[in-house]
């Protein structure tokens, strides 16, 4: 087996124009929130990562690094680590550094350029680790190759609250599926956004250099530019708020005025103030995390907070 390689299971990706008509057809009008990422989009995410109001992407490194010795306690020796999602290489690189003889990196992700980049990033980083990524939609089922089944302890590395971004049911099948491609022991390390202040988690996604602005506007631009649409920019705007009932921020675009616009020759209809729903991201507290999780074949190990108590990243075993 190489020390470094990508393996393509070749998933199905999905019809972009399908799904974004099928929302738009809906009462309330909804888009699902991974159609937000195209390359522009996932360029406008990074920044917001780095915004000073985004304080989640600080606060999981604050504490992966704060935490490190411990988390790499939990983990135990000669883990291949599993990342859902080949996000941001600071992460992975610190949890990578902290653990004993990690086994192997195999980044999953439905992007194949995402995985190369990432795969050769790691490898020159850390050039005696196997590193070997899967091509694959991880929130669809999907079989671990054979070596991985036969290794000592798988642990899925699913950092950035991005479960937070599924619909509770949604997020259960998908940790139900992950304990199911897991064996006994193996482990999930999770980044989980918490509830806190309106205040703080409202200006989160309402940053003053408008940067989230662009990046949920972006959408339109992107339906523009794939389906000869004619969303004009300028009548629709940004809103984000914290749904404290449901316990979720959630963003809208907003039509300013009564309008047409047309899609391949497809015509919606908006009233003026009427919203596109575009992103829901769930915050949950630690206990309700835990037992949503152990009801889905995992224990909770341990859970580490920052001091304020906004963010959380969650360790589990499969019972
Ligand atoms: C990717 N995900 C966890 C982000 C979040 O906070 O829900 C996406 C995001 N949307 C606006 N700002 C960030």
């Amino acid at each position: 087996m190489k020390n470094v390689e990508v393996l393509d299971f070749q998933p199905k990706l999905m019809d972009f124009k399908e799904e974004i008509v099928m929302g738009l057809r809906k009462f309330p009008k909804q888009t699902d929130p991974k159609l937000l990422y195209d390359e522009a989009g996932s360029r406008l995410f990074e920044q917001i990562t780095a915004l000073p109001e985004y304080y989640p992407t600080r606060t999981e490194l604050k504490i992966m690094s704060e935490f490190r010795h411990s988390i790499s306690d939990r983990i135990g020796k000669d883990a291949s680590i599993l990342e859902f999602g080949s996000g941001s290489h600071k992460k992975i690189s610190l949890l990578l550094e902290s653990l004993q003889e990690p086994a192997a990196y195999i980044p999953v992700d439905i992007s194949k350029s995402i995985l190369k980049e990432s795969v050769n990033h790691l490898s020159q980083r850390f050039p005696k680790l196997m590193i070997k990524g899967i091509c694959t939609d991880y929130t669809k089922p999907f079989q671990l190759p054979i070596e991985l089944r036969k290794a000592k302890k798988r642990v899925v590395f699913f950092p950035g609250s991005t479960y937070g971004n599924f619909e509770p049911l949604v997020g259960q099948n998908f940790l139900k599926r992950t304990a199911k491609l897991l064996q006994k022991g193996d482990g999930l390390l999770i980044g989980v956004d918490t509830k806190k202040e309106q205040r703080i988690l409202e200006d989160a996604y309402n940053d003053s250099q408008n940067i989230t602005a662009e990046f949920n506007l972006n959408l339109l631009k992107r339906i523009n530019r794939e389906h000869s649409a004619d969303f004009n920019l300028d009548t629709f705007r940004h809103h984000a708020l914290f749904n404290e009932e449901i316990g979720r921020i959630e963003m809208h675009l907003i039509s300013t005025i009564q309008q047409r616009v047309s899609i391949d020759r497809e015509i919606f209809h908006f009233k003026e103030g009427e919203s596109i729903h575009t992103e829901n991201s769930y915050k949950y507290e630690p206990g309700q995390f835990k037992k949503i999780t152990e009801q889905c074949g995992f224990k909770q190990e341990a859970v580490w907070l920052d001091h304020k108590k906004h963010f959380s990243i969650h360790y589990f075993t499969v019972q």
